[in-house]
């Protein structure tokens, strides 16, 4: 006879923190929120730790290298998408990997043949005025000179005079060699009152650019999260398909961390991914495994050697497999069932495995309760995926700003990989839709918005770090009533702008 569970699966929404002691020393400056990526012995420090308890999902409208670099500054960790050749990927880990603060790679370049009509497109689709010459129009060509708004009048030219005519010559611009530090680059900048620096290897090509605007931002953020080079850590998500080819290759690439991306992880494909791993290189690279919602399979993951693992099935934004396969479990039954097998586990074994709540993070404040509620880090899609830096188009719908949010399981990225059973390699059917989220501005500001609540919360409840909380927090749940009381009521809302 099938097995019946007790109780129904719960949601974050059906939970309420209830505050405990907090002594004078609990205050949001004092909170620490850096957490447990990896495996570890008792009495023992992860291989891989993190400086704020979040990492970006791995998608393609969520996960690139921009959204790596701009989610390491802030302390956490993004999962490049695996829908995608193993070459690109493996390119965007590199280009991670180079990434220095302060040298940006050149997002707008051109050939000398081209015109003012394509240096006007470019601005027009880039919004950047500066522009790199180079032998064949890539960021890392033969540079030849530089083109920005000083040295064309649109207004009084033949849209088909070449860039050759009008660009500043190299021998006329003032570069700096690589190797240059970002303080010679922006005395460099100073010194001669440019706007940017192109910085040129030993061949004369293009390796990036200092800007003087990005002076202020330049300044080291503590929270950054680097590896013993100053490269920022990077993740990269595989599956359980072609990982005998992908995984050298993005280890070879310098990724610091995988995670075996799968819509359900209790099976014998991810068994043989992490056999793979440790067959080929020991415990020196480092891999997660999942999905899975429930005590059995986070033991058997545990048991294959996951670094860490993840939980979750059928709460994200865009996901219908609930409704299309009639499968999943509430998100917070699933990451309070999981803690309880990952703190029995420890108990026994002395290993720590962390887990990762994926999916389901619609307020802030739900990453505090899947925090305390055992989950040791949270995987977010939707949160990120209203962010500048996510790879997504910025669109005008009804007069506001969206940015596109697609799942990996829907007809747009069809990756069969993440849903394959054994079938045909094909997507049947789709269990995820492509969407729109409100835009929301720049990952930096909003982060740092949501860590301050959640500091603030863990004050609360008398917590200064995420271990203090898993043990310290008290929850409850519910009822529908009191969910009424959460919000404002009884009042007359004022204009939401405050002008009234
Ligand atoms: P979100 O943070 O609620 O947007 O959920 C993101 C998570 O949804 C990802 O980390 C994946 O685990 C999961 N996911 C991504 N694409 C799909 C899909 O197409 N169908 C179902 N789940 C998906």
């Amino acid at each position: 006879m099938a097995l019946y569970y007790d109780s129904p699966s719960r949601t974050f929404n059906e939970y309420l923190l209830v505050p405990g002691y907090s002594s004078a020393e609990c205050i949001p400056d004092n909170v620490s929120l850096q957490t447990a990526v990896t495996r570890y012995r008792a009495g023992e420090a992860p291989a891989v730790t993190m400086n704020i308890p979040l990492v970006s999902a791995v998608m393609q409208s969520v996960s690139d290298d921009k959204m790596a670099v701009a989610l390491a500054k802030e302390g956490g960790i993004a999962f490049l998408f695996g829908s995608q050749s193993i070459e690109n990927q493996a390119e965007m880990v590199r280009r991670v990997k180079r990434h220095k603060a302060g040298f940006v790679s050149s997002e707008s370049n051109v050939r000398p043949d081209q015109t003012v009509a394509d240096i006007l497109e470019l601005k027009e689709k880039t919004g950047h005025s500066t522009v790199a010459v180079t032998h064949d129009g890539t960021a890392s060509g033969k540079f030849l000179g530089l083109v920005t708004s000083w040295d064309y009048r649109p207004s009084r030219m033949d849209p088909n005079t070449p860039v050759s005519e009008f660009m500043t010559p190299l021998e006329d611009l003032i570069h700096a060699k690589e190797g240059v530090t970002l303080k010679e680059a922006n005395d460099i900048i100073w010194g001669n009152k440019l706007n940017a620096l192109p910085v040129l290897d030993k061949k004369g090509r293009l390796i990036s650019f200092v800007f003087r605007k990005d002076y202020d931002r330049h300044k080291a953020n503590p929270q950054e999260l680097l590896d013993t080079d100053k490269s920022y850590i990077v993740g990269a998500g595989v599956n359980t398909i072609d990982y005998k080819e992908r995984i050298p290759a993005l280890v070879e690439a310098g990724v610091d961390v995988l995670c075996i991306d799968s819509s359900e992880g209790y099976t014998e494909w991810q068994k043989l991914v992490l056999d793979f791993v440790r067959e080929t290189y020991g415990d020196e690279v480092k891999i997660g495994a999942g999905n899975v919602v429930d005590r059995d399979g986070f033991r058997f993951l545990a048991e294959a050697g996951a670094d860490f693992i993840k939980v979750g099935i059928g709460g994200g934004a865009i996901c219908i497999t609930r409704e299309a396969k009639g499968i999943g479990r509430g998100q917070a039954t699933a990451v309070i069932e999981v803690a309880k097998a990952r703190d029995q586990y420890f108990k026994e074994t002395g290993i720590y495995v962390p887990i990762c709540s994926d999916g389901g993070i619609v307020h802030d404040h739900h990453v505090t309760l899947a925090l305390a509620m055992g989950a040791d880090f949270c995987m977010l899609g939707r949160y990120f995926a209203r962010f500048d830096e996510s790879p997504g188009r910025r669109v005008m719908v009804n007069g506001s700003y969206m940015k596109e949010y697609w799942g990996e399981g829907s007809n747009r990225a069809r990756n069969w990989e993440r849903y394959d059973s054994g079938g045909d390699k094909k997507l049947t059917f789709e269990e995820g839709v492509d969407s729109y989220v409100p835009y929301a501005g720049s990952l930096g500001d909003n982060v740092a918005l949501t860590l301050a609540k959640m500091r603030s919360t863990m004050c609360n409840c008398g917590a200064l770090t995420v271990t203090e909380l898993q043990e310290k927090a008290r929850l409850t749940l519910v009822s529908s009533v009191s969910i009424v009381e959460g919000g404002a009521h009884d009042v007359v809302l004022k204009d939401q702008t405050g002008q009234n």
